[in-house]
């Protein structure tokens, strides 16, 4: 039988069309591709260009836009590339327990608007906490325990209005804990935080009252134990 030629032709431009009927928006591919390209290793199944419809592993999209990334203990190595940024519908970022990725966050992390759970617990990222995650207006859970960070609580996490978990404990943060200035925000200002733990650093002062203020809803704080200030937490438990 005699295929007639306008069938042969249509066959050659469905093929064609293939590789690019992707399940995936754009930007969100080469978002994860340049994540995935500061690895060592990539995640098992991260080929091709659509990870969406091809289930890449530990990402979970809504309709064509990635809005997780769960990695959690994948022994993953390297550095978060600022390609995160291309995520823009991100919500949920967990990559905790990586023993080996490491160097500084992107400050552009911070243009996550979307993004509720930031999870990053017993990585091995280092510098300065990004001020930029101040920005990130729908957070609830901020995990950035048992890591390497440096320098000092930046103020601007205070503008963290939703944030229900706040976790910087197992670090190399100095200084002081940041309140209300006239100006600034300060942790005093995160009257929906009901867990802060900040132990194992080398923090300095004492736990302003401001913390303790009545719109206050904490339940928990931890600090270092055998400090003045531990002593005084206890007090009020
Ligand atoms: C922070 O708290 C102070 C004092 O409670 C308040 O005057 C200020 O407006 C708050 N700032 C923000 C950004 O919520």
């Amino acid at each position: 039988m005699r295929v007639p030629p306008w069938l042969t032709f249509l066959f050659s431009v469905i093929l064609q069309a293939l590789p690019t009927l992707s399940d995936t928006n754009v930007q969100d591919t080469s978002g994860l591709s340049g994540i995935a390209a500061n690895w060592d290793t990539k995640p098992s199944n991260w080929d091709g260009n659509d990870p969406c419809g091809d289930k890449w592993m530990g990402i979970i999209c809504t309709g064509d836009r990635v809005t997780s990334i769960r990695l959690s203990s994948l022994g993953l190595s390297g550095t978060l590339s600022g390609d995160i940024q291309s995520l823009t519908e991100l919500m949920y970022i967990d990559l905790s327990y990586n023993k080996e990725l490491s160097g500084s966050l992107p400050a552009s992390i911070g243009t996550l608007s979307k993004l509720q759970n930031l999870i990053l617990v017993g990585c091995s990222f280092s510098g300065e906490i990004p001020k930029e995650i101040g920005q990130l207006s729908n957070l609830i859970f901020l995990s950035l325990n048992s890591n390497k960070f440096t320098g000092t609580i930046p103020p601007s996490l205070g503008s963290l209005s939703k944030l229900y978990w706040f976790d910087l404990a197992d670090n190399q943060l100095t200084g002081g804990l940041p309140i209300f200035d006239g100006t600034n925000p300060g942790l005093d200002n995160l009257t929906n935080t009901k867990h802060f733990h900040f132990g194992m650093n080398q923090l300095s002062g004492t736990i302003p009252r401001q913390i303790f203020n009545s719109d206050m809803k904490l339940i928990h704080l931890y600090d270092q134990p055998n400090s003045p200030a531990h002593n005084c937490v206890k007090l009020l438990f």
